[in-house]
C-alpha cells in the first residue's frame, strides 16, 4: 500500500494468531526497517507524518515499558513551573495526547468496550478521548502541546524536531519483561503463551513497534540535536535529580535543590504507584484493564534475570551484541 502523502511502503500481513504469542490477526509492516503495527496504523500513519508542529510542542518518545509515564511526568512538571495542583488532578492521559493509541483498537474491542460502558456518561467520554485520532485532538488542544508516542523519529511528524523531544531508553531485556506483562494485563490482549514464546517473537521482529534497536538508535544518532534529549531509564533509576536537573536545563527551566528535591519525591516509585493521575487506574475503570494488575509494577533494572533462562540469555547476548556493533550506543546497565 502506497499513500502519496507518505513516503514509506505500507505492507499488509496476515498473522496466525491462535497458540502464538501474536495478538493481531493483520498487521502492517512499515517502512525499510518493516516498524510492525496493528492493521489501523495504515489509516493513522500519513496524518502523523504530515501534522503540524508548534515549536512550544513537547514530545516523550520511547520503545514501550521504557519508563514513559514517569518522564512524561517529570517533564511535563518542569516545563508547566511545577504545578502539583493539576498534576495531581489532570489526569496524564488528558495532560498527553499518545499519537497512535487510537490505531490499536479494533471495531470489535471498540464495541465490546462502548457496550461495557454505555450507561457511564464520564466514562464514554474518555473513551472517545482514547478512540480519537490524536491527529484531531491537537489540532485544538493550547499549547503548550504535550505528545506521547513509541513511534520511531522517522514516522513521527516529519517536523518533530522543529520541537522538544525526549526519548527515554531502557535495557531491552528489562522492557520486554515489562511488556510481556502489560499485554498480559490487558483484558482484550492477552496472550495464552509462556514468556520464551514472547521473547521470540520479540527476537523474530514480529511484536508491534519491533524492531527494537532500530527504534532507539534513530534518536540515539540524533542525541546531539539541539532539540533532542536522550535518557536512560536506568540513569533515573540511579540518580534521578541529576536526570531532572538535565531536563530543567533542556527546557531553560531554573529548579533550586529544594524544588528538585520535592520533584523526585513526587516521582519516587511509591509515591508514583498510588498516584491516581499517572497509574492508569483509569484503564481498570473503563474495563481495558484487569483489576489484579498494574500498569506501575516493579521499577526495577535486571528484574529481566527471573525471566530468561541459559538459552535466552545467549540469544539476548548475541542480539545485543549484532545490534550495538554499528553504534557507539551503550546502555548503563551493560556497562
Ligand atoms: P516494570 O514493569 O518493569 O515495573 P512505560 O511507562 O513506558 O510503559 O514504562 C513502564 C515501566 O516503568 C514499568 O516497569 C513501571 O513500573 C516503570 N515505572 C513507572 N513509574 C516508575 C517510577 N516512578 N520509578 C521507577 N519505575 C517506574
Amino acid at each position: 500500500m502506497t499513500n502519496e502523502n507518505y513516503p514509506y511502503e505500507i505492507k499488509v500481513v496476515e498473522m496466525e494468531v491462535e497458540g502464538t504469542a501474536h495478538k493481531f490477526p493483520v498487521i502492517v509492516r512499515v517502512g525499510p526497517k518493516g516498524y510492525v503495527f496493528p492493521e489501523n496504523f495504515k489509516h493513522a500513519a500519513a496524518d502523523i507524518y504530515n501534522m503540524e508542529i508548534r515549536s512550544s510542542d513537547v514530545f516523550v518518545d520511547s520503545f514501550p515499558r521504557s519508563g514513559t509515564t514517569w518522564t512524561q511526568d517529570m517533564v511535563w512538571l518542569i516545563v508547566s513551573d511545577l504545578d502539583y495542583e493539576r498534576a495531581l488532578n489532570i489526569p496524564l492521559t488528558e495532560r498527553y495526547a499518545f499519537l497512535e493509541f487510537f490505531s490499536n483498537f479494533d471495531n470489535e474491542i471498540k464495541n465490546k468496550l462502548f457496550d461495557a460502558n454505555k450507561d457511564d456518561e464520564a466514562k464514554l467520554k474518555q473513551m472517545e478521548l482514547i478512540f480519537k485520532p490524536a491527529t484531531e485532538i491537537l489540532e485544538t488542544t493550547p499549547s503548550p502541546r504535550f505528545i506521547k508516542t513509541h513511534l520511531p523519529l522517522s514516522l513521527m511528524p516529519r517536523k518533530a524536531l522543529e520541537a522538544k523531544i525526549v526519548y527515554v531508553a531502557r535495557d531491552p531485556r528489562d522492557a520486554i519483561v515489562s511488556l510481556y506483562h502489560l499485554i498480559n494485563s490487558m483484558r482484550f490482549m492477552n496472550l495464552d503463551v509462556d514468556f520464551k514464546s514472547f521473547w521470540k517473537t520479540v527476537l523474530n521482529n514480529s511484536q508491534p513497534w519491533t524492531p527494537y534497536f532500530d527504534n532507539v538508535k534513530e534518536a540515539w544518532e540524533k542525541r546531539d540535536h539541539p532539540n533532542m534529549l536522550f535518557l536512560f531509564y536506568e540513569d533515573m533509576r540511579k540518580d534521578l535529580p541529576s536526570v531532572v536537573r538535565r531536563v530543567s536545563d533542556f527546557f531553560g527551566k531554573k529548579y533550586n535543590d529544594e524544588e528538585i528535591a520535592r520533584l523526585c519525591d513526587h516521582l519516587s516509585f511509591d509515591n508514583f504507584k498510588k498516584n491516581s493521575s499517572v497509574n492508569y487506574d483509569l484503564m481498570k475503570e473503563l474495563g481495558l484493564m484487569y483489576a489484579d494488575k498494574d500498569f506501575i509494577r516493579k521499577g526495577k533494572t535486571g528484574g529481566w534475570r527471573d525471566y530468561f533462562d541459559e538459552e535466552m540469555t545467549a540469544e539476548a547476548d548475541k542480539w545485543i551484541e549484532e545490534n550495538l556493533r554499528d553504534t557507539d550506543l551503550r546502555f548503563p546497565s551493560m556497562q
